[in-house]
């Protein structure tokens, strides 16, 4: 068995897709699955290749020159992934004091790392105040007030609101200044004397639509003028994450989303320093998620799968309808499955109706390319069962 069965192709053959772009994307190559699977197997894992994640960030910084990839910690915080993003000269963007020690202990400068999290407790704004960040994101008065009480020269990023359209993990609603908002911050920024220095973004992560970033950018330019015109000092502009990777749907390659942010970046004065916070579009697809069959059972005359990783096993993903690819040694005719995980929460339900073949059966392997992000670590050992092993090539 060399390549296994796979349920895009099942519906590839009836509903043929047309891709956006013409650039190849790159996945882990299968035989290394195979060969980890020859040493036995105990628990889902994750098989990361590092040099898919050194082919990606160099392929980011082609396509956008003028571009800083700052990783985005969260999507997958493996040291050993982290360490070949510091050696192909990514910096970084942190949510929580945990991920800002994680880097600190691999030597990076405090310098690098941009808290972006636009919601910071006191506490930890004070410990990464302590360790040296210099770069805070606000989206709020409130946080604007907060972060000068703790550092008064903390450089600061307004994250607004852009829309969201065409993005798989929508990341709007909960944070992003409104427009109407912005002239206020900008105010209490200058009567509070603070250095209100940059403009931030989030278009969704895996973003299918490239002018997403091309309004961010848009209305980035725009807010700069009035922060100048304001008396503040605007130097960074940061486009945030969202790059999206393959699965099943088509997606634009980044160097044609690149195509769009370069255009509209062409005027920005040499002043304003660019910064993006690419996580998924890194490390997705330098892995494969590997997980086995538990039992299969029949309820209603409907064929349904239970699997040892479920939601909270690492494939939350699947909530927000995030399409894997789902790949199985099984050959059969394909006839539609109910996936859950194994824990009795009933919630833990992955797909419904997802055409795979009918002889899949307990301890069959799963297999499901480019899922390097947001899976290991969303983990939880709810119910008792083990988190998912990492294993880096
Ligand atoms: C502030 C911030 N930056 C960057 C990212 C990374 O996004 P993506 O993995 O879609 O590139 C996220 C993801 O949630 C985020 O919240």
């Amino acid at each position: 068995m060399l390549i296994p069965f796979s349920s895009a192709t099942a519906q590839q053959s009836t509903q043929p897709e047309v891709l956006f772009d013409t650039h190849p994307e790159v996945s882990l190559n299968f035989v290394h699955v195979q060969e980890k699977l020859l040493q036995g197997y105990d628990r889902p894992f994750l098989l990361v290749d590092r040099s898919i994640i050194r082919q990606k960030t160099r392929r980011f910084m082609n396509a956008l020159p003028r571009v800083r990839p700052h990783y985005a910690v969260k999507a997958n915080p493996d040291r050993q992934v982290l360490g070949t993003l510091i050696e192909e000269g990514a910096g970084f963007e942190i949510a929580s004091i945990a991920e800002l020690d994680l880097l600190l202990s691999l030597n990076v400068p405090a310098a690098e790392i941009f808290y972006s999290n636009p919601m910071k407790s006191r506490t930890y704004l004070k410990y990464a105040a302590n360790m040296g960040v210099e770069w805070y994101v606000i989206d709020s008065i409130e946080e604007l007030q907060k972060i000068v009480s703790v550092k008064s020269d903390a450089k600061m990023y307004l994250r607004i609101d852009t829309p969201n359209i065409g993005s798989d993990w929508p990341l709007a609603g909960k944070f992003g200044t409104h427009l109407a908002d912005i002239s206020l911050i900008i105010e209490e920024a200058v009567k509070l004397k603070a250095d209100l220095a940059g403009i931030t973004f989030h278009v969704g992560s895996q973003c299918r639509n490239p002018q997403n970033w091309r309004v961010g950018i848009e209305r980035s330019i725009k807010i700069f003028t009035e922060m100048q015109q304001a008396g503040l000092e605007p130097r960074l502009l940061n486009i945030g994450g969202g790059y999206p990777v393959r699965h099943q749907k088509p997606i634009p390659s980044i160097e044609v989303i690149a195509d769009v942010i370069n255009e509209a970046i062409a005027e920005l004065s040499e002043t304003i320093q660019i910064i993006a916070e690419p996580g998924r579009y890194l490390v997705s697809d330098s892995a494969y998620f590997v997980c086995q069959v538990v039992g299969t059972a029949t309820r209603n005359e409907k064929r349904w799968m239970y699997w040892d990783a479920g939601l909270f096993g690492g494939m939350i993903e699947v909530t927000e309808g995030l399409n894997y690819e789902i790949l199985t040694d099984r050959t059969g005719q394909c006839v539609p499955w109910s996936i859950a995980g194994p824990t009795c929460d009933s919630v833990d339900v992955l797909m419904h109706d997802i055409m795979l073949p009918a002889d899949i059966r307990e301890g069959d392997m799963i297999y499901i390319p480019n899922t390097g992000a947001y899976t290991t670590a969303y983990a939880s050992t709810f119910n008792g069962f083990p988190l998912p092993d990492v294993h880096v090539i």
